[in-house]
């Protein structure tokens, strides 16, 4: 069971950035929840931006299965959810709730951002998010993407921008 979880929870990461003892030089974390697809969808594009950033290792891991210790590694946060019920969703509410309490005062401004798909809306998960960021804190550092209805391709392709955007800042310390 914990060798499924392990595999189901990371699902791909970029090894390309090690510093001189083989340890990553700067590390970018994608952590989501997705039911139906749809936020996977956009975390993998997320994921395929960042990968052009070949000096940051990202890492992209399903929320119930993220825990303490990636974040710890991380130098950039981006968290991706389906609306549900007005809020986030269960599973990455999970996540910050687990690790809320053992990571006071060790990520304290982690630069990070959001990516929702939402049926019509998404206001509600995004001020779920950013409620919770600021007692963390984590830091905003980039527009929040909200997704209604289905995903076309220029969505796709700002949820790449995004990922970019986000590991460059990573890369070169600009958060
Ligand atoms: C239980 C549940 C609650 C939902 N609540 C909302 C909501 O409050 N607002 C909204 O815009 N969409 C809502 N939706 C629609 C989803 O946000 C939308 O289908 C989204 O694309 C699902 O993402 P996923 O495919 O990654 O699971 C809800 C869907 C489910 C299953």
């Amino acid at each position: 069971m914990a060798r499924q979880a392990k595999t189901r929870g990371t699902a791909s990461g970029a090894m390309s950035a090690r510093g001189e003892n083989g340890i990553p030089a700067a590390r970018l974390l994608i952590v989501y929840h997705s039911q139906t697809g749809h936020t996977r969808t956009m975390a993998r594009a997320v994921l395929r931006g960042a990968r052009r950033v070949p000096e940051v290792e990202t890492r992209m891991k399903m929320a119930l299965y993220a825990g303490l210790d990636d974040l710890l590694q991380a130098r950039g946060l981006l968290l991706g959810t389906p609306e549900n019920f007005g809020y986030m969703s269960g599973a990455l509410k999970n996540f910050l709730d687990r690790t809320y309490y053992p990571a006071q005062g060790k990520i304290s401004g982690l630069p990070y951002a959001v990516f929702i798909s939402a049926g019509n809306d998404g206001s509600g998960a995004l001020r779920s998010i950013e409620r919770i960021a600021c007692g963390y804190p984590l830091k905003p550092v980039c527009e929040p993407i909200i997704a209604r209805g289905e995903l076309d391709e220029a969505m796709l392709q700002r949820c790449e921008e995004l990922g970019e955007t986000m590991a460059s800042g990573v890369a070169w310390g600009i958060f």
